[in-house]
C-alpha cells in the first residue's frame, strides 16, 4: 500500500528555498508512489494565534480543538497520513511564527495531562522535518531537530529530517545546487518507502 503523505509548508516567502526544494522531495515521493496532500499554513485562517491552553480537547473524548477554525480542520486531518512533514526556514533558531502556531493546536491529537497514561493518534507515525538556514553557523539546525525529535520521540513516532544549514539566502537559489538538489530527492523516495 502507498504511504500517505502530509508536507506541512511552513515558509512565508513563496519564492523561497524551502518551498523550492520542498517541491523537489515531494516530487520525488510521488514518483515513488507516495499519495502527498500539501498543506499550506500561510494560507490557513484562525480565530487565535496557536493553542490558548483551554485544554478542553484534553478533557474531550474526541481528538479536535475547540476553535474549529482553518487550522484545527486542517490539523484533525493529519491521523490520515503515515507520513508527516515539517517543511520551515530556520527563525532564530526555530520554526517560522507561521508554522509554530499549527504545532501547537497538534496538541489536540493527543491525551497528554496524564503522562502517564498518554495516548496520541500520532503513535506509530513518521514525524519528519526539512529544514533550510542561511548562516555560516556550526550546527545551525541542531536546536531545530532537536526540537520536533523530542516531542515525536515522546508520542512514539519514528523521527527523520533532511536539513539544509547553510543556504543561500537567495530566493529559490537552493535548488541550483545539485547536490542539494539530490538530498531532497533522496528524501522525498525514503519518505514513500518508509
Ligand atoms: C526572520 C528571519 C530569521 C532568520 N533566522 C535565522 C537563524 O536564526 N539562523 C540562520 O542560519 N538563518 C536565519 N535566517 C535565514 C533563513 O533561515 C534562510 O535564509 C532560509 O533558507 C530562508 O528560507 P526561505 O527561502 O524559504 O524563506 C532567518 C531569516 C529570517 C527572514
Amino acid at each position: 500500500m502507498s504511504n500517505k503523505i502530509a508536507f506541512i509548508q511552513g515558509s512565508p516567502r513563496k519564492n523561497g528555498n524551502t518551498r523550492a526544494i520542498t517541491a523537489i522531495a515531494i516530487a520525488s515521493a510521488k514518483e515513488e508512489g507516495a499519495k502527498v496532500t500539501e498543506i499550506d499554513v500561510t494560507n490557513l485562517n484562525f480565530k487565535e494565534p496557536g493553542c490558548v491552553g483551554c485544554q478542553k480537547c484534553q478533557q474531550s473524548q474526541e481528538y479536535v480543538c475547540a476553535f474549529n477554525d482553518d487550522i484545527a480542520k486542517s490539523v484533525a486531518t493529519l491521523p490520515d497520513y503515515n507520513v508527516i512533514v515539517l517543511a520551515t526556514p530556520l527563525y532564530w533558531w526555530s520554526y517560522s511564527a507561521q508554522l509554530k502556531i499549527y504545532i501547537d493546536r497538534m496538541y489536540s491529537l493527543s491525551k497528554i495531562s496524564d503522562l502517564e497514561n498518554y495516548q496520541s493518534l500520532l503513535a506509530g507515525k513518521t514525524l519528519a522535518l526539512l529544514a533550510t538556514a542561511g548562516g555560516p553557523f556550526e550546527d545551525n539546525l541542531e536546536l531545530l531537530e532537536y526540537q520536533w525529535k523530542k516531542p515525536a520521540n515522546m508520542l512514539g513516532c519514528l523521527f527523520v529530517s533532511c536539513l539544509f544549514p547553510d543556504t543561500t539566502q537567495e530566493a529559490g537559489m537552493l535548488v541550483g545546487d545539485p547536490s542539494a538538489v539530490e538530498k531532497a530527492k533522496a528524501f522525498g523516495r525514503s519518505l514513500a518507502l518508509t
